[in-house]
């Protein structure tokens, strides 16, 4: 471990099935630095608490743990190197953002642009006081680890951010415990979704998932918006801000392709047809490594409970560690005979 160049901490809910946007928005990072970096990934069930706190939903949400695993592991996460673990196994985190949560105001937490977005889409009238704290506890998955670096996509940047504020507050007020993170946003900072909308999520039903199988990839992507003002193949047509042009750029590797496509469409001399077709064979082939490598651990759900265990297990000492140095360097230790002797006589 020592030669890494430090550590990698970032993580996902457990909503099911992870798509595109989740590739392009953090999990091709995590793979590129999972060499580099001494890397956690932790899953974070009680997060799933703040929108929907039911007591199916928590049922639902175990379920996803092993989709979540399922598909860090077919993007090409290697779990002898990256340590993963459900965040309620350390349960640590929750007293850090106990702790944390004195630190920041709620107006502060109220402006994070996130919370209205979830209140909204969500149809969330009144935030609970734990979906307040929702980046608080994120937060503390951090710090909790130490974590440097943040691989997640763009819309996470304000939870790093509030991260660095509540680490820079705990060290001016009780001594330097923290190191502040860094976020590190993916090449394509947001995906439109495949209707056009400017983000590709679940709730929103805009998503290919990254187990798909080819015929349903190519559904999608013949569902795909393009350029609404083109009715016939022989209308030039808009290449910027396409999101069928946007994924070519992504996704299709021949760039020679994507350009000659590009050219003809301005043009009006090539249908919606081929460039869909050359859409969807260049991402089903962007998939089909990530289909096998799934199917391999999918054949052994043991495996998965396994790497669970072990993450815990390596990522829970050093969450106990840090919970102790800032209960230290705020006052907060057990009083002993001794400390409440020299408490009675300190003058
Ligand atoms: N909030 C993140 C998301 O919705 C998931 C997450 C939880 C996370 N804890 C984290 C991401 C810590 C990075 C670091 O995608």
């Amino acid at each position: 471990m020592s030669e890494k160049k430090g550590r990698i901490l970032t993580g996902d809910r457990p909503t099911g099935k992870l798509h595109l946007g989740h590739y392009v928005g953090t999990l091709a990072n995590r793979v590129r630095l999972q060499d580099e970096y001494d890397t956690f990934l932790v899953i974070a069930d009680y997060h799933m608490l703040t929108t929907k706190p039911t007591k199916e939903k928590v049922l639902e949400s175990r379920e996803s743990i092993k989709e979540v695993v399922l598909g860090n592991y077919a993007a090409g996460i290697d779990p002898d190197k990256v340590t993963i673990y459900v965040q309620s196994d350390i349960p640590e985190t929750a007293e850090l953002t106990l702790l944390f949560s004195m630190l920041v105001t709620v107006p502060r937490l109220q402006r994070i642009p996130t919370l209205k977005e979830v209140m909204r889409t969500q149809q969330i009238e009144q935030a609970s006081s734990g979906l307040l704290n929702y980046p608080v506890l994120q937060a503390a998955d951090i710090l909790i680890v130490r974590g440097e670096l943040v691989p997640v996509g763009k819309d996470q940047e304000s939870h790093v951010e509030l991260t660095r504020e509540i680490a820079r507050r705990f060290n001016d007020t009780f001594g330097e415990v923290f190191t502040l993170p860094q976020a590190m946003i993916g090449d394509v900072p947001t995906l439109v979704g495949i209707d056009g909308r400017a983000k590709m999520s679940k709730s929103l039903g805009n998503a290919i998932y990254l187990d798909d199988d080819p015929e349903t990839v190519r559904q999608k992507v013949w569902r795909m918006y393009t350029d609404p003002k083109r009715i016939r193949a022989t209308d030039p047509g808009t290449v910027e801000g396409n999101p069928v042009f946007i994924y070519h750029d992504v996704f299709n590797p021949n760039k020679e392709e994507v350009e000659d496509l590009k050219e003809r469409y301005r043009k009006g001399r090539v249908g919606d047809v081929e460039v869909k077709q050359k859409l969807a064979a260049a991402i089903n082939e962007f998939l089909e490594p990530m289909r096998k490598r799934r199917k391999f651990l999918e054949d052994r759900p043991d495996d998965i409970i396994d790497i669970l265990r072990a993450g815990a297990a390596r990522a829970r000492p050093i969450a106990q560690e840090v919970v102790a140095a800032a209960r230290e360097a705020m006052g907060l230790t057990t009083l002993t005979r001794e400390s409440v002797m020299k408490l009675y006589c300190r003058d």
